[in-house]
């Protein structure tokens, strides 16, 4: 079956959510876009610390603190990491997802976030399908927010993991990042651009060090608009081309979820865009192969390359737990628990 012509279908395209319209709530990361250099750096360091510290010691950084994590969206990544990240603080975390709390009744985002701020909640980890729900939250809330990903716009925490597992790799030792870290870096990620959050926030973010990203895929899946994103970022079509210019290959999955009846000849795309060991090796022989996961097995990389010597999927995976212990500690750091907050009102 050929693919649908883009044209049948208009392209949504999430709108820019301004860095800047933020409440003035502190320790929230909303966007990669918000995130300055110094921020950046601020988190990776403090990932390094809170990972190499005792168990122990590092439990009783936040202990008791509340952090509720909402979650309209299914996750399994995202979710449990935020969650062992909050639980080896030492914080009390309690889970609400969209399938089994009053969301289901039709309870608003607000309804819900100001209910958990009344139950003590003092940070929220969300990720919800609406594009800018983090920045929503955080206005009615005051409380920190960590976006877990909302909608098509962006998913930062894994923009970050992503970055520190590509410095472990190509840039050891690496302690301070500027501008020019990762000048001579070039990032090819590869598939369903149009519907992803990661895609959207690694553009971002990776420039910001100095690497050029290549955005490879379909008309359909990666619309020209996209060469727009920012500087560094450009738009390569013909994936042996993409492959052969780059140190570090991320693959998307096809959101099968978001594509609102386009549809795709996936042999067709798999001849064109799917990793297999034979282009790889062929093409890129020495890049790291990276997937935010969920990872489609034949489709958009074979299992051969998912668990070949040049695949650091599980160790993306790793570096978010240390990663969301930062974002989750910073959130909290020099918030003292307010009578108003244990009373859940606004102080
Ligand atoms: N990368 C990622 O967001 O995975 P999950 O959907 O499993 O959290």
């Amino acid at each position: 079956m050929p693919l649908n012509a883009a044209s049948a279908r208009p392209i949504i395209v999430t709108p820019e959510l301004p860095a800047d319209i933020s409440t003035g709530v502190t320790g929230s990361v909303l966007s990669a876009s918000g995130l300055t250099l110094e921020a950046v750096g601020e988190i990776l360091a403090l990932a390094t610390v809170l990972e190499r510290e005792d168990p122990i010691q590092r439990a009783q950084r936040l202990a008791k603190r509340r952090i509720a994590l909402l979650f309209y969206e299914s996750s399994t990544r995202t979710r449990t990491s935020f969650e062992l990240a909050a639980k080896g603080l030492g914080a009390d975390t309690t889970l609400v997802s969209s399938l089994s709390s009053s969301i289901e009744k039709g309870e608003t985002l607000k309804d819900t976030g100001l209910t958990l701020r009344a139950l003590g909640a003092e940070a929220i980890i969300l990720r919800h399908p609406s594009s800018g729900a983090p920045w929503l939250l955080e206005r009615e809330t005051q409380l920190p927010v960590l976006n877990a990903g909302d909608g098509m716009h962006e998913h930062p925490s894994q923009a970050l993991l992503d970055l520190r597992t590509i410095l472990a790799h190509l840039r050891p030792g690496v302690e301070a990042v500027t501008a020019e870290t990762l000048a001579g870096l070039t990032v090819a990620i590869t598939g369903d651009i149009l519907h992803s959050r990661v895609a959207r926030s690694n553009m971002i973010l990776l420039p910001k060090l100095g690497a050029r990203v290549i955005l490879c895929g379909p008309r359909e899946l990666l619309p020209e608009l996209a060469a727009q994103a920012g500087p560094g970022v450009e738009i390569e079509r013909n994936f042996t081309r993409a492959l052969e210019q780059s140190q570090v290959v991320m693959m998307l999955r096809i959101q099968a979820e978001r594509l609102a009846g386009l549809q795709l000849d996936l042999e067709e795309y798999k001849a064109s865009y799917q990793l297999s060991e034979e282009r790889l090796t062929k093409y890129a022989p020495k890049a790291l192969v990276m997937h935010p996961g969920p990872i489609i097995r034949g489709l958009e990389l074979t299992g051969e390359v998912a668990d070949g010597p040049q695949s650091v999927i599980l160790e993306q995976v790793h570096h978010g737990v240390a990663i969301r212990m930062a974002l989750v500690y910073r959130a909290l750091a020099g918030r003292t628990l307010t009578a108003g907050a244990q009373k859940g009102v606004r102080a």
